[in-house]
């Protein structure tokens, strides 16, 4: 076990940066030191405004600190890959923001990358270090509500920022990237299975990035997930599945507000199936309720990157993982440009 902290150093002044700053400082495995920007002025005011000791004008002059352990890549989704490979080859693990990378190709390029110059490169999916997940994902794997037949997913909010990474095509830019990668990510995760066919529908915007985004997936269980992503619709989050023997409902699962509790509420049959015509009845049944109160999903994210980085401890996302995800995304993404089903 590594008696120092893991020294980390912010590649941008992103707004998410803000969400891992605190949990940066209050941890006592990780220390921060370090902010990047492509202008000078705008690290040293950073550096300022959030008490961070190093500020550096450019990307490469962090990445020539020997101080710096760990990257935390804040970019555009299309400049991932880049910065991630370059990190590695300066010797740096990397935690890099979702989507991780915008095809398999370049996932395998970041594997390549990771193996040849020795350090861990880890997707930021801060929904995967959530506790609520692993408990789902708990519930799912003992049947608690029998086999899984479909889930359902929303993510969605109204974009109002003209010039926002997230319209830009040459960015990776498109709410499926944005928002439907959690909820692609979720479903492979809690199924514990990987899609093997999905179909996708999407009304493009101005900019040609999708601004909705509806995808369908089958697994290979026969189990199929829908899920709508949007920068175009009224904010809302909230996923269920739906099961032989029971039904699951999650009203925060892929946004981690520590000040609001996520609910999760499971029905199942209370005793003897209710008789009815066609056997459809809906009495006989239990609610249970399970809430997650105080959960800082980043922070968990940032203890598990000390863990990884300092213990040798297995990555919460592999690459194999993160790859699998790009390749539903990119399958989605191909099938609503195609318009047909896209097997996998
Ligand atoms: N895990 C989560 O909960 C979560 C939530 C939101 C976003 N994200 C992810 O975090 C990443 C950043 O999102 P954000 O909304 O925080 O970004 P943002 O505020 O728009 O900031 C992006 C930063 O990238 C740098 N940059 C470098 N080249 C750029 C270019 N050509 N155009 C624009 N910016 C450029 C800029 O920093 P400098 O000028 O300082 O170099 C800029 O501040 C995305 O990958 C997004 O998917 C994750």
């Amino acid at each position: 076990m590594g008696d120092k902290p893991a020294r980390w150093g912010l590649m941008s002044t992103a707004r998410i940066n803000e969400r891992l700053i605190p949990c940066l400082k209050r941890s006592e495995r990780n220390e921060l030191i370090a902010v990047a920007s492509r202008s000078q002025n705008a690290a040293n005011r950073y550096a300022a405004a959030h008490g961070i000791p190093k500020a550096y004008g450019s990307y490469d002059e962090m990445l020539a600190d020997p101080a710096v352990d760990v990257v935390y890549i804040s970019l555009p989704n299309g400049m991932h890959t880049e910065w991630s490979v370059r990190c590695a080859e300066a010797g740096k693990h990397v935690l890099c923001e979702k989507p991780l990378a915008l095809s398999v190709e370049q996932v395998d390029q970041l594997r390549e990358a990771a193996d040849r110059c020795g350090v861990t490169i880890q997707e930021a999916t801060m929904m995967r270090f959530h506790a609520q997940t692993s408990y789902v994902r708990k519930l799912v794997a003992e049947e608690a509500i029998g086999e899984v037949r479909m889930g359902r997913g929303l993510f969605t909010f109204t974009l109002e920022r003209p010039g926002d990474i997230r319209l830009d095509p040459a960015m990776g830019g498109g709410s499926i990237w944005d928002l439907g990668s959690y909820c692609v990510s979720f479903a492979r995760t809690v199924l514990q299975v990987e899609p093997v066919e999905v179909f996708a529908v999407q009304t493009t915007g101005p900019t040609g990035i999708d601004m909705s985004f509806s995808g369908h997936l089958k697994f290979s269980t026969g189990a199929f997930f829908h899920f709508f992503s949007s920068f175009a619709s009224f904010t809302q989050v909230d996923a269920d599945l739906l099961g032989t023997a029971g039904y699951l409902h999650l009203d925060l699962p892929w946004v981690n507000r520590v000040n609001q509790s996520a609910n999760l509420r499971l029905v199942r049959e209370a005793g003897a199936r209710e008789a009815s015509t066609f056997g459809d009845g809906l009495g006989n049944r239990k609610t249970e309720r399970r809430v997650f109160v105080g959960v800082d999903a980043y922070q968990d994210e940032v203890e598990s990157m000390a863990a990884t980085v300092l213990d040798g401890a297995a990555p919460v996302i592999s690459l194999e993982d993160s790859r699998a995800n790009v390749a539903a995304i990119t399958a989605l993404c191909r099938s609503a440009r195609e318009g047909r089903p896209v097997v996998l």
